[in-house]
Parts: C-alpha cells; structure tokens; sequence
C-alpha cells in the first residue's frame, strides 16, 4: 500500500492522515511547534461523524529524516504561505527503493498532491518537483485547537477534484493520480480526476475570496451581499486575467457532499481563513486569495476594489495581532453601494 508523507497536521493534513490510516495506510506527519510536541507527547483528538477518537499519530519535524521511498506520494497540506519554505526542504532529499538503495531524488521520484485553495500553490511547487498533482479540497475540517481536528462530512468525509497540474513524465503522473484518487475513495472521498484542474482551482477561488468576510463583524445581509459581489469581481478579473474558471457548480460532486454531521462539533461557515485568526496564528492565507485577485488586477491593469479592500483589512488586522469579529464590513458595503450606483 502507498505511504503517504503528509506535510501540515492541520485540518486538512490530519483529516487526510486519520481517514487514509484507517484503511491501511502509513502514513507520517510532518508538523512544527506546538502541534507537533502535542503529538509527540499524546494522542490527537479527531471528532467526526463516527464520534470522538484519541489517536496516536506519528509525525516528526520537517527537517527529519522522512526515510523518502519510491512509491510515497506526499501531500502538501500546509498553507499556501508555507509552500516557498516547505517544497524546497523536501526536494533534495535521497529516495531509496525497498533494499535501501538511493534511487535519485524526491524532486524527481516524488509525486507531490497540492491542496490549497488559490492558485499559487501549483506553480510554486512545480519550482522544485517534476510532477505536481493538483487537488481542490471539498471539505469541513477545522482546527481552532492545538491537539483537536474535527471534520463534518457525512455521509461521506469530503470532497476532491484531483488532477496533473504538471510534470516531466505523464505516465508516471497518470499512475500516481490515479493511486492517489483510489486511496481517497476508498477512505470515503467522493473523488473526481479532472483534465483541467488549474480551471477547478480558478473555481474554487471565486468561492475562497468570501472566506475572509467571516473574520469580521457585521449582519448576515450584508456579509452575503460582500460576499457576492467579491465573488463576481475574482470571476471578472480572472477571467480578463485568461484564466476559465469552472462554473462553481461543478465543484459539487454529489448533493449530500455539503452534508455534515452534528456529532462532529463542526460549526458551519468558519472555514480555513477564520480558523487562522481565530487561532490567532501570525500569517493567513489571505494575500494568496483576495491577494491573488489583487495581483492578477495589478498585471492585468484592472481594478478589483473589493478583494484589494478585503486584504488590506485583513492585513492589517493581522500586523496588529489578528481576532475575531473585526471592523470594516462598512467600508466593503461602501464601495459595494459605490459600484452599484
Ligand atoms: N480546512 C479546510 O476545511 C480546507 C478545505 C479546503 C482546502 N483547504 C486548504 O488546505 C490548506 C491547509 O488548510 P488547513 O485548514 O488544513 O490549515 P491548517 O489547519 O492551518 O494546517 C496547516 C498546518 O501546516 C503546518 N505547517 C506550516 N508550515 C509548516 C512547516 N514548515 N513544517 C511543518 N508544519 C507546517 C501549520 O503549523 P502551525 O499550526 O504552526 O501554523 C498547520 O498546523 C490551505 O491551503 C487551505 O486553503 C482547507
């Protein structure tokens, strides 16, 4: 069976760590700080539908000695503002085959799955290693403790699109993607491989650029109008930018796909971003989503106000330690009432 590397035991990485060992699979967790000296020393806390499990998982620091084998897939589950730092640490690595002998290195034996939201995170990767499967995450996992992950999905865990973002040797990316999309269904992903998975990424962008609006403070009226509004302007400017976004639709696999269960504690809305300042971590993802819109407006010389608006908000916010319940919900309905004049 593949063993799975899997880089960031945060919601998605442990998620991905506990349902892919349940079926069998080694797997091994590279995590940093105060998670990774919680798992050391006791056993995580992973609640989902099943109900609340304490589970010793190994995991180690990412400058160890990952024992890199051919076969391996490793995930990458940190945050986009993570990956400059972690792909390189890995790409040099000696890979050795089952009798120990060094076969090359991991930049060019190792597949590597990329699952974060945005579009940064298969280009930056693809700077170190030959093949670069890309996959758009569909799933309610959150993490506000050291220790503790939850995930909701039920029936099934969650959802993924999966697809080559880009290699040197296609059949070699062919078999690990479809490895990699058999391991997940058979660990209760709905699972598609997709041809084009830099237009689902573009997707699910459109949807990730509301998730910062969840920091702030305000009425639901007008956080969903905001919402809205930022969605359709990264539409806009990724489409003027060449990119096809997928229709969002097409991110939904199957209608029970956003069900989840109550036993999981998991609450709704308060997705990756939220969880991030909630935790009162010193760097999010934002300047990787509404940054990203940011920055394509900028090369392409369009304005994108509303997801400029959002980053500097929360920018800001973040140099001066972050929380919850933020001001300047005001500020985004302004230009909104400006732009619909
Ligand atoms: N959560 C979801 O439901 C969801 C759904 C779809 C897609 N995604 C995407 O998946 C990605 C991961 O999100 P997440 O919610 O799982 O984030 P997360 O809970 O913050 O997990 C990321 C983990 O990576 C760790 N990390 C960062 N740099 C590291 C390093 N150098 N060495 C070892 N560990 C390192 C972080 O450690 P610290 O705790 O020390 O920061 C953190 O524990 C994001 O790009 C997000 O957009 C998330």
């Amino acid at each position: 069976m593949t063993r799975y590397v899997i880089v960031g035991a945060g919601a998605v990485g442990v998620s991905l760590a506990v349902e892919l060992g349940d079926r069998g699979h080694d797997v091994l967790l590279v995590a940093r700080g105060a998670t990774l000296k919680y798992l050391a020393a006791q056993p995580l806390s992973y609640h989902s539908h099943a109900g609340h499990r304490e589970i010793r998982l190994p995991a180690v620091a990412l400058d160890a000695d990952l024992g890199l084998r051919t076969g391996d897939i490793v995930v990458l589950a940190v945050k986009s503002q993570d990956l400059p730092t972690v792909a390189p640490a890995l790409a040099w690595r000696d890979v050795t085959d089952e009798q120990g002998t060094v076969r090359g290195i991991a930049a060019n034996l190792v597949p590597v799955v990329t699952v974060q939201n945005g579009l940064d995170a298969e280009r930056t990767t693809a700077r170190w290693f030959d093949t670069v499967l890309g996959a758009v995450f569909l799933i309610s996992a959150q993490h506000t403790r050291t220790g503790e992950v939850r995930v909701g999905g039920h029936p099934y865990v969650g959802g993924a699109l999966a697809g080559i973002a880009s290699t040197l040797t296609p059949e070699f990316a062919e078999q690990a993607l479809k490895t990699f999309t058999t391991d997940l269904h058979d660990a209760n992903f709905l699972i598609k491989q997709v041809t084009d998975i830099h237009s689902y990424k573009a997707a699910k962008i459109v949807h990730s650029v509301r998730n910062g609006v969840e920091v702030l403070a305000g009425d639901r009226k007008t956080k969903d109008a905001v919402g809205q509004a930022l969605s359709a302007e990264a539409r806009f400017v990724l489409t003027a930018a060449g990119f096809d976004p997928a229709d969002t639709a097409a991110l939904i696999l199957d209608p029970a796909q956003g069900h989840f269960s109550e036993r999981s504690g998991v609450t709704a809305g308060r997705q990756s971003t939220w969880q991030s300042f909630a935790r009162g971590t010193p760097t999010n993802e934002v300047d990787y989503l509404n940054g990203e819109i940011s920055l394509l407006a900028r090369l392409h010389g369009i304005p994108a106000p509303l997801n400029t608006r959002l980053q500097q908000l929360l920018g800001r916010a973040t140099h001066a330690g972050g929380g919850l319940d933020l001001p300047g919900i005001d500020t985004l309905a302004e230009l909104l009432a400006v732009e619909q004049d």
